[in-house]
């Protein structure tokens, strides 16, 4: 059954099975093929060759800063006596990002059968999922499923007969965008506030309770069963050198078709809000695209000709981020986009950072007078100077996030802020 917003051009893998509601019950997934991969990775493969299969298809993580899959797993000590933990980032609360709550809401064994081979890779006993607690609808789904893989022996005491354990817990959210970064995630798994930890060390090192854990998000864990059946050169058959393989992007704004699409990662960011997404609607024109997320830098209508690759992306001033594109047309106000944007942040940051707490809760203040009209000359080099000091020095990046839409807004939309600043107008076309 096709997705409402099935496209010819995607390359569907992980969404392969969305709006196929079949595909939701254990058995149904292993009628198409489900839990293949993990029946091939425990009994028939070492750890060491899981690693390296996940390693050779160049998988890079989805949920945001793309570093690579493999990689992390073998950041993981061996044979140190310890307690290994895999976390499972489900809190998909980035601005723009709807992915990872599809692929739990359609598949969620696919998630389940991707997090039990890495467990099984790094050495964890027990798996966390953290899922973001706004998700009411697809909660059940998981839970379902989890009970569901105890059943069928692919969680437990001896998993698939191999006499290894790999327990699963879930863990619901309570709303805080900041248990979202991995190492608040692990504070608020261990029932603290959310707060994010300096690193070193990493929590390969020290994670959650103090023991060696794995934090991978769920679109990253959901590709593992595939490369682990088809190899990973099928998986490089697919995007570039640096960017193997495909991505979803949740499309998001002022877009026709706004959905999910699954691409391979050297796809045209053009050719996705215009051709997959439909362009804006009828009788406007494009003026912006956030092609990550409200964490990444902002490119105008003109500068979208590019792939989406991680090199791609960053080549012409973005990043992939996690994926969440925001396109905006003529009809949008900068200032006031970047304004609600930075509110977010200044709502969010866990206040332990003092560039951080300050510094959003000030820019988000003065880009609120610029949109009211009571801005003053100053105010553009004031929330320049407020994001430098925003970027590069504090605990995690959730400071930085909040600088890249204001200082890529000023660079490319610097008359929208003058139009407020000098003529109380807006440059917007209503
Ligand atoms: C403020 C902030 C929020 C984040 N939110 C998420 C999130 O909701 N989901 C996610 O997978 N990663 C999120 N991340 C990234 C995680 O810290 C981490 O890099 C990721 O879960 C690792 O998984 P991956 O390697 O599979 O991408 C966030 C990072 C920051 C700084
Ligand atoms: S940067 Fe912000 S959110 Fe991150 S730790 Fe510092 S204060 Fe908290």
């Amino acid at each position: 059954m096709a997705y409402p917003f099935a496209h010819p051009r995607e390359v569907r893998i992980v969404s392969k099975h969305f709006g196929d509601a079949g595909a939701r019950p254990v058995d149904g997934w292993v009628e198409r093929g489900g839990y293949r991969a993990a029946r091939k990775a425990l009994p028939e493969m070492t750890r060491d060759q899981v690693i390296a299969t996940v390693e050779a298809s160049g998988l890079r993580g989805r949920g945001g800063a793309g570093f690579p899959t493999g990689l992390k797993w073998k950041f993981m000590p061996k044979d140190d006596g310890k307690p290994h933990y895999l976390v499972v980032n489900a809190d998909e609360s980035e601005p723009g990002t709807f992915k990872d709550r599809e692929i739990l809401r359609w598949t969620p064994h696919q998630l389940l059968e991707g997090a039990i081979i890495g467990a099984y890779a790094i050495r964890a006993e027990h798996i966390y999922i953290y899922i973001r607690g706004e998700f009411v609808d697809v909660i059940p789904v998981l839970r379902r499923a989890v009970v569901e893989a105890y059943e069928r022996g692919f969680l437990g005491e001896d998993v698939l007969g191999t006499g290894l354990r790999i327990e699963c817990t879930i863990h619901v959210g309570a709303g805080a965008y900041i248990a979202g970064e991995e190492t608040g995630m692990l504070s608020s798994l261990e029932g603290r506030r959310a707060e994010p930890r300096m690193k070193p060390p990493f929590p390969a090192q020290a994670g959650l309770f103090g023991m060696p854990t794995t934090v991978n998000n769920v679109e990253s864990l959901a590709a593992v069963p595939h490369i682990l059946v088809n190899g990973a050169d099928w998986y490089r058959q697919w995007g570039t050198e640096q960017s193997p393989g495909t991505k979803l992007f949740s499309c998001c704004g002022h877009l026709r078709r706004p959905g999910n699409y699954e691409v391979a990662m050297d796809f045209n960011l053009k050719d996705l809000v215009f051709d997959l997404c439909g362009g804006p609607r009828p009788g406007r024109r494009l003026r912006a695209v956030i092609p990550g997320g409200s964490s990444v830098p902002v490119l105008t209508a003109d500068e979208i000709d590019c792939p989406v690759s991680y090199e791609g992306l960053v080549q012409a001033g973005s990043m992939v981020g996690s994926g969440g594109l925001i396109a905006m047309d003529d009809s949008a106000c900068l200032v006031r986009a970047v304004r609600r944007m930075v509110e977010f942040y200044a709502h969010e940051s866990c206040g332990q950072c003092t560039q951080c707490r300050e510094g959003t809760a000030w820019a988000a203040r003065i880009l609120r007078r610029i949109e009211e009209g009571e801005g003053r000359d100053s105010d553009i080099p004031l929330l320049l100077d407020i994001s430098e000091n925003m970027a590069g020095k504090t605990i995690c990046v959730l400071s930085d996030s909040a600088a890249a839409p204001i200082v890529s807004s000023i660079q490319k939309f610097e008359d929208e802020y003058w139009a407020h600043i000098r003529r109380r107008s807006c440059t917007a076309v209503s």
